[in-house]
């Protein structure tokens, strides 16, 4: 009976507008119970990604006016930090470039020694192998080795980085913060914590290592902020981004209509044959920003590995499921500073009893 109904609907060219119907009642019925109880119900973040395939992109920014005008950008006392010293003009052009382009890479990178502090925290931790194409179930948890490694990605465990002090200084820093706040129009939440490894595992790009071309979408609208902690060349495999595909109706439909599909490389040299993909080599301490809304990958590695810090700030916690990765204390006052004035930002990894 219902294949039957979608048929016919078919028939009449009506599937889409029933489904972007269904769309929009999933969502409007999520957000009561998000402003109650302050987790998406799972129908609702569905429909979120449903209207944005639908609109192109449309629906996410109207949603993000409302949350910016309920969650007004923070008067920062600083916007100084690892990305320099923030006037209004360069805060304005760095924007600015974020939103025609979907990425900013800095000129400032950060200090060799946190490079290396963050090096160091990489190899004596544990971390899972994540699941490959070819093998879904590799080993579970692991100290990384470079000389062998057993798996094409390598995630670590928020809570294992956020106890580090010098990851704490890292989130509490205030030149992120205040591109993050400017781009996304709102104050923002920080809701990830990352750092990873690509290795030359495979011969071949994995879909589970998100090395299909893809588009992020765990929140209504976030920026990221990628450190390379390893020097990456284009064999070491580079992060790549299709420019402006971020931009609301720049991704052709016959790509969204496909959802979170992993789409390959012709693919999207089909639909984007005269953009410039980019792919982001240079040395370790590299700081990038992106708005991961567009197209993107990271390119399989041919030789060596690649170590990669994420943060992303979103501008609400509406979405997919969010980390429960507290605290355990403040390491860094700095931090503990920037939670007493921002808390917002921080709300997600505020440690449970305070401290
Ligand atoms: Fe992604």
């Amino acid at each position: 009976m219902k294949r039957r109904l979608a048929t016919l609907l078919d028939k009449v060219g009506l599937m889409p507008l029933t489904a972007f119907a269904l769309d929009v009642a999933r969502f409007s019925a999520g957000v009561p119970v998000y402003v109650l109880k302050g987790a998406t119900p799972s129908f609702a973040y569905q429909g979120m990604v449903g209207l944005y395939c639908f609109t192109r992109g449309y629906s996410n920014d109207f949603i993000s006016r409302f949350i910016g005008a309920a969650n007004p950008r923070y008067r920062l006392a600083s916007r100084v930090g690892i990305l320099g010293r923030l006037d209004d003009a360069r805060l304005r052009d760095i924007v600015r470039d974020l939103r025609t382009n979907g990425y900013h890479v800095f000129d400032e990178k950060l200090a060799p020694e946190l490079c290396d502090r963050l090096m160091e925290i990489a190899l004596e931790t544990t971390c899972s192998v994540r699941a490959m194409d070819s093998d879904p179930a590799p080993p579970a948890r692991v100290l990384y080795d470079r000389e062998s490694p057993v798996g094409i990605r390598y995630d670590y465990h928020p809570s294992d980085l956020i106890r580090h002090v010098e990851v704490q200084d890292l989130m509490s820093d205030a030149s992120m913060l205040a591109i993050a706040q400017e781009y996304l129009g709102s104050a923002p939440v920080l809701d990830i914590v990352a750092m990873w490894w690509h290795t030359a595992f495979s011969r071949k790009p994995d879909k589970t290592a998100a090395q299909y071309y893809h588009f992020d979408m765990d929140r209504v609208k976030w920026l990221k902020f990628f450190i390379l902690l390893t020097d990456v060349s284009p064999s070491t495999g580079p992060h790549c981004f299709v420019p402006g595909s971020h931009r609301r109706g720049k991704t052709p439909r016959a790509l969204l209509k496909r959802g979170y599909a992993r789409l390959t490389d012709s693919e999207v040299r089909e639909q984007f044959p005269n953009t410039d993909i980019v792919e982001f080599t240079g040395p370790r301490g590299t700081i990038i920003a992106e708005d991961t809304r567009g197209l993107h990958k990271g390119k399989h590695v041919q030789k060596g590995d690649r170590l990669m810090f994420e943060l992303e700030f979103a501008n609400s916690t509406f979405g997919a499921d969010l980390p429960d990765d507290r605290l355990p204390h403040f390491s860094s006052e700095k931090l503990a500073a920037m939670a007493r004035r921002y808390p917002r930002v921080y709300r997600l990894f505020l440690p449970k009893t305070g401290s």
